[in-house]
């Protein structure tokens, strides 16, 4: 028989998948469910569990948290990465490393095809889709999802005649997705963009009126643009992560409620929870002012958005990423020091800053009397950087004016 390493999540869909995927495409399946946060201390067993009783033939289960970390949520760090300036880009970094794991699954078990459970409405599957083209083009891909176009009580009425136990939660309205970065939310009432998003979506984030009265203050250490301590407490990039998650989202930071443009053409109407992110994005982008000389902070913050924007859109393996990735990269060697951050009714703000590497010249910025910085060089200066203008404005400046008034 044919061998396919799904990506499972312990959901209806990709339980439904396991068994739909051996009757229609005659597939035996490998179901791999990869950890990138998601879960509660024993669920990922829980998941393996089902996944045997759905059908699979073998279940694993990765402990992808520190990978996802130091290879995924770093770099967006590093990069000040936030599509259309708001998302963190939650689900568009795990997918990739979700492939990569389900690449490596089918080379170990001799699979020559993965799968995954996205509809084709989303970014997902372009995201599952494209990494597998850079990173194992042989291999065949399905999505089942896609293609049976089931509704959820079809679905379910289908898994029941063949009495496939599937995971029969309270059906809720909404479909989310969690990593260590952050929580996404859509569907049901979500969908009505002019609709508050009701309480019962969020999960990481307090609501302003359970926050406490007193702000809290937070100080983040970083080396080479990477928050490497939190109070002075070294930890990992993960277990960093999640600290600074759980501290900010007591104080409600980190809700966007966005319009988003999707890779494949809609509008969509998303809510995410991202205190953690949203806290050490703001921190980093922050000591980058103090750290980067201005050129290269300048051309830095252009091509974040074009980064983002590319990994939102599945292009994580791809040439231009790379390129990106090493002019970030040379640009963080000096993004050194510390952040002070206030939590407060459902914002993180930056309340000081201190780099040994910092480019702030206290004896040039001054008004007071050890002031450094020599004024009459100004007079000159401001001539000249004026001097293009005056010229414009005497020859052509009355003619543009007069055109304007026309
Ligand atoms: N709109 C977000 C994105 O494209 C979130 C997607 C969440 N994925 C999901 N299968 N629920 O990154």
């Amino acid at each position: 028989m044919k061998r396919l390493v799904l990506a499972y999540s312990g959901g209806l869909d990709t339980s439904v998948a396991i068994r739909w995927l051996q009757e229609h495409k005659g597939y035996e399946v490998v179901a791999c469910a990869v950890d990138v946060g998601q879960a509660a201390p024993g669920e990922m067993d829980r998941i393996r569990r089902r996944a045997l009783d759905c059908g699979a033939v073998e279940a694993v289960v990765v402990d992808a948290r520190d990978e996802f970390a130091d290879d995924f949520v770093a770099a967006a760090i590093r990069t000040n990465a936030l599509y259309m300036g708001k998302y963190p880009l939650v689900s568009s970094l795990s997918r990739p490393l979700i492939t990569r794991h389900l690449v490596r699954l089918a080379r170990e078990t001799g699979a020559g095809a993965i799968g995954h459970g996205c509809t084709g409405k989303g970014n997902d599957q372009a995201r599952f889709e494209v990494t597998a083209m850079a990173i194992a083009p042989d291999l065949v891909v399905e999505a089942p999802i896609r293609e049976w176009g089931l509704s959820r009580d079809a679905a379910i009425a289908w898994a029941e005649e063949r009495g496939i136990p599937i995971p029969v939660k309270k059906s809720s309205p909404y479909s989310f997705d969690e990593n260590l970065w952050g929580r996404t939310a859509e569907c049901g009432i979500l969908e009505d963009p002019w609709a508050s998003p009701p309480e019962e979506v969020f999960a990481r984030s307090a609501a302003l009126a359970d926050t406490p009265d007193q702000p809290e203050e937070l100080t983040l250490t970083f080396e080479q643009g990477l928050p490497v301590a939190v109070d002075g407490r070294k930890l990992e990039l993960a277990a960093l992560v999640a600290e600074v998650d759980r501290r900010a989202g007591a104080h409600g930071v980190g809700r966007i409620d966005m319009i988003e443009d999707r890779l494949v053409g809609i509008k969509s109407r998303e809510i995410y929870e991202c205190p953690g992110a949203i806290t050490l994005l703001t921190a980093h982008r922050d000591l980058e002012d103090l750290c980067l000389e201005q050129e290269l902070a300048q051309e830095k913050r252009s091509l974040e958005g074009r980064w983002a924007q590319l990994v939102y859109n599945g292009l994580w393996y791809t040439p231009l990423k790379r390129a990106l990735d090493a002019f970030v990269g040379e640009s963080q060697r000096v993004v050194d020091g510390e952040v002070r951050m206030r939590l407060f009714k459902g914002s993180a703000s930056v309340a000081g800053r201190r780099s040994p590497l910092g480019l702030y010249d206290h004896d040039l910025a001054t008004y007071d009397a050890a002031d450094q910085f020599d004024q009459t060089q100004a007079e000159g200066f401001v001539k000249l950087w004026g001097l293009p203008t005056k010229v414009w404005a005497k020859r052509q400046g009355q003619l543009h004016e007069g055109r304007l008034h026309d």
